[in-house]
């Protein structure tokens, strides 16, 4: 079949990095074309140079044909290529409908046709089959939900070409699966798909081409039949993959209990505990009020009713200040609004909410600091020039890393984590598993928010499993399987979206 797009030796450097050298591979018209890498290896600096967001160094596009120049994304879109970002992109305070249409809006004698905007956005909504009310303020959507907006969004103009930056990160796999079918569709309409993901199960199901990225560098474009999972591994790591076991470390006295924990519309009557040495995980539908819950014990904001107690002293949580106080992190599935500062450094942001034990009086220790920053860069494999790079510039994954080594330079004694390794490249995920490892073994209590099975599967000594802002049960390791947590998750109800 013909070439849509032929990318020949293109290059792309930003201060420090050379973010792709030479790359060159061809794109089918109607395939859907996987893109694989580790973070930071140059996918979504390739992407956003096709969408006309970066203008490359040297190389070429050829599009349909033609030579391409794009020194806009309006100039790319205008020749039919679209992108749905890795990072969220929606104005919050305007509605889906609104956003959907943003800078199309139907107009009549230069105001805004709000009834045909409904019936445009409303549209668009029906063919991924969503039944949002068009009106509501994007702000009060989920993450995943969002997502699905920008999908929507990106879709109006009728692109030829779709670029979709890891579009799964933070959907369920109910969300995921309309995902797919709505990609499939595309494709049967003669739409070409590039398709970024880090989930390998997902490239190999719905892809027929894969091409992988290594250091800036194109390594390889196969056919999804020539090629394997193990394969596609290798070429993206470049190194053995670690392979992970949970160790069984010795589980003592309860750390954190919570009794009854309940606040309104969002999470009712939750009891469990976590001990020392262990790591609990909770499992659950998006929406079932589990990073609600998180945030409650993090006093962000707090529960309504109920007791938090640690090690089997009551505790008062009104704000995050008293909880760092009590030794509990809390590592949040947002990064963007709650996680990190992106304007600040990289080593200030890992520095930050450790500062306090740094400082001696008022002064920090710098040396102190920087061999903090230094360990947590190192041991987080994460990706930056310098530590003084702008955390914003790193790529997705490299940001999550970011956040992480946040709250585990706290050393705290009890560590919540909400969709810990989103994002993060299967090499790296296999170490962020071993850390929470070692620390278990050190003795720090994990609360891992998961929506992820099989990662729920391999770190969990227990799992605690909510359903509608309840506890719908719980399981041990050994009891464990991936049909057991649906069930309680579900309870055989089908999931909805809206
Ligand atoms: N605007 C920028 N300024 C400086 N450096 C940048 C910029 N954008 C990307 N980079 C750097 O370029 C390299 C490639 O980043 P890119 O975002 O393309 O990686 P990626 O493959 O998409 O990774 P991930 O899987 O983590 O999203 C990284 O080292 C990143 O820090
Ligand atoms: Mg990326």
């Amino acid at each position: 079949m013909a070439a849509l797009l032929k990318i020949q030796e293109i290059s792309k450097r930003f201060p420090g990095v050379q973010a792709l050298q030479n790359v060159s591979f061809e794109v089918e018209q109607g395939s859907i074309h996987a893109i694989m890498g580790e973070n930071g290896a140059g996918k979504s600096t390739l992407m956003q140079v096709l969408a006309g967001v970066h203008q490359p160094d040297s190389g070429s596009l050829e599009f349909r044909g033609e030579m391409v120049h794009f020194s806009s994304t309006a100039e790319a879109q205008e020749k039919g290529i679209a992108i749905v970002y890795q990072e969220l992109n929606l104005a919050p305070n305007l509605s889906i409908a609104e956003n959907i249409l943003l800078g199309i809006e139907p107009n009549r004698f230069g105001f805004l046709h709000r009834s045909k905007l409904r019936d445009r956005a409303i549209k668009a909504l029906n063919r991924l089959g969503l039944h949002f009310d068009p009106d509501r303020v994007v702000r009060s959507l989920t993450v995943a939900q969002q997502q699905l907006i920008e999908i929507c969004k990106s879709l109006i103009r009728d692109p030829r070409l779709l670029i979709l930056d890891e579009p799964t990160s933070s959907l369920s796999e109910t969300e995921s699966a309309l995902l797919f079918r709505v990609v499939k569709e595309l494709q049967s309409r003669g739409v070409t798909i590039l398709y970024i993901s880090h989930r390998l199960p997902e490239v190999f199901s719905l892809c027929n081409t894969v091409t992988v990225l290594r250091d800036g560098q194109h390594v390889r474009t196969a056919r999804i039949q020539e090629t394997s999972d193990d394969e596609v591994v290798r070429l993206m790591v470049g190194r053995e993959l670690l392979q992970f076991h949970r160790s069984r470390a010795q589980v003592t006295d309860v750390v954190l209990e919570v009794k009854g924990l309940t606040r309104r519309n969002q999470y009712s009557d939750v009891s469990f505990f976590v001990r020392r040495g262990e790591m609990v995980a909770m499992a659950g539908l998006i929406g079932a009020g589990r990073s609600e819950l998180a945030l409650g014990i993090f006093g962000s904001p707090p529960a309504d009713r109920g007791e938090i107690l640690l090690n089997g002293k009551r505790v008062q949580i009104r704000q995050p200040n008293d909880a760092l106080a009590a030794g509990v992190a809390f590592v949040p599935e947002d990064r963007k609004l709650m996680g990190l500062v992106l304007n600040g450094g990289v080593g200030d942001n890992i520095s930050l909410a450790k500062l306090r034990n740094l400082a001696v009086g008022p002064f920090v220790n710098r040396a102190n600091e920087n061999a903090l920053v230094d360990r947590y860069i190192s041991r987080l494999r994460v990706r930056t020039p310098t530590s003084e790079q702008r955390t914003g510039l790193l790529s997705g994954g490299n940001q999550q890393k970011v956040l992480l080594a946040k709250w585990l330079a706290v050393e705290p004694r009890l560590l919540i984590v909400d969709e810990p390794t989103r994002g993060v490249d299967i090499g790296t995920k296999a170490e962020i598993y071993a850390l929470f490892d070692e620390l278990v073994l050190e003795g720090i209590a994990i609360l891992v928010i998961s929506s992820d099975l099989p990662e729920v599967l391999a770190l969990a000594d227990r799992i605690v499993v909510m359903r509608q802002g309840r506890v719908s049960g719980e399981l041990s390791r050994a009891e464990a399987t991936e049909e057991r947590i649906i069930h309680l998750a579900a309870l055989s109800r089908v999931a909805s979206v809206s």
